[in-house]
């Protein structure tokens, strides 16, 4: 099959489908839905498209759910040449099937693809895969409160190579995972660990690509974040100006109700942040992306300008911050009322519960 590999005149790709023989009973998936935690339990089916530079994108797949056989010299399994999405889709109370802003995952994917030295899948392709999987594992996205299916497209070098240059062979691939909350509490305030020893990244690095090497670096002091009695580290620049968590951005509320999140070249581009502030401007809120001295942050606090701090991103949605510590320190985070309430919008709109006035929703069963 020849494919046109632009965006613009994109034929649709002609998936091949094989059914999973042994897919799991409805009582099976009933079972996991009850209680689906985060990342733990997988659907049936998986989707994946091949890239190489001679034929571009090809034999565009829906398989069975299952381990992926690679050569052991592939590149991915040394050097690391990956990147990832997450995205979730949602069950409406009409039981259709929608996702939020995927535009907007399928270019991060390709700027990630960029820094890479990936191939970019086209946006349509992108969208074609959540729902080809959809179409076949529509029956996993579950229906209870703040619920949802996890979708996490990957793309990674599958040649063969110990030299070290951007693979030739790349395979693109879409799982799903039925999801309850992230944190364990819910939407209950989370701690913080200042992380003082590491970085997650530097000027010109990998810092605002999805890959994994972002998230290897983040492990150990994501584990001392752990002994501390912490739910997540925040990692600061060279400057000791805030950049982000482990796996979602940082908001911080003034007293004047400004919205001020960091902004830097090194951080990822959170859509649900991107989103949460859109709607605080529609509420009438001031928005301000700049840099934050991690000073500023703890005098904000203690001088009662800071009034709330919140994390978000897709896993999380929108968790307040209740505790800020570090190796000498430990500042409790004042509580408030708005990242819940935004919270609350932010879910209506992908719930289908109220009025999706900026068209974010993008329905995959139909
Ligand atoms: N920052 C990091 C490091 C993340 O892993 C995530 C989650 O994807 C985010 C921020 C938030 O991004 P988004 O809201 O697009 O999920
Ligand atoms: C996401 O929110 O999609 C992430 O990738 C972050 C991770 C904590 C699962």
């Amino acid at each position: 099959m020849t494919l046109i590999d632009t965006d613009t005149e994109l034929a649709p790709l002609e998936f091949a489908v094989t059914k999973n023989l042994a897919a799991k009973s409805p009582a099976q998936r009933e079972e996991i839905l009850a209680d689906p935690g985060f990342g733990t339990s997988f659907t049936d089916h998986m989707v994946d498209i091949c890239w190489s530079t001679r034929g571009g994108w090809h034999r565009p797949r829906v398989s069975p759910y299952g381990p992926i056989t690679l050569d052991p010299a592939a590149a991915v399994l040394h050097y690391g040449q990956e990147i990832f999405e997450g995205i979730k889709a949602y069950r409406h109370a009409d039981g259709s099937i929608h996702t939020f802003r995927p535009d907007q995952n399928a270019r991060r994917l390709q700027r990630s693809a960029r820094r890479l030295a990936l191939p970019e899948l086209p946006v349509a392709y992108f969208l074609q895969s959540l729902r080809e999987l959809i179409a076949v594992d529509g029956d996993w996205v579950p229906s209870g409160a703040d619920q949802s299916l996890y979708l996490r497209p990957f793309m990674f070098a599958k040649e063969a190579f110990l030299g070290v240059r951007p693979a030739h062979k790349v395979a693109y691939y879409l799982i799903a995972s039925p999801a309850g909350a992230y944190f364990k509490g819910g939407a209950k305030p989370v701690s913080i660990w200042l992380s003082e020893d590491y970085a997650r990244a530097g000027k010109g690095g990998t810092g605002a690509a999805k890959t994994g090497g972002n998230y290897a670096a983040s492990l150990l002091p994501q584990s001392e974040a752990y002994e501390n009695d912490c739910d997540q580290v925040v990692f600061l620049d060279q400057d000791r100006n805030v950049e982000e968590l482990g796996g979602m951005n940082v908001v911080f509320v003034f007293k004047d109700g400004t919205l001020v999140t960091p902004q830097s070249e090194s951080i990822l581009e959170g859509i649900t942040r991107d989103s949460i502030l859109q709607l605080a401007e529609d509420r009438g809120h001031k928005v301000e992306r700049r840099a934050v001295a991690f000073d500023e942050w703890r005098r904000g606090v203690a001088s009662g300008d800071i009034v709330e701090v919140f994390a978000c991103g897709t896993a999380a949605v929108v968790t307040p911050i209740g505790a800020l510590k570090g190796r000498d320190f430990f500042d409790e985070q004042p509580s408030g009322t708005l990242a819940l309430e935004l919270r609350e919008e932010l879910t209506d709109i992908q719930y289908g519960r109220r009025e999706d006035k900026h068209g974010w929703l993008v329905r995959l069963d139909a």
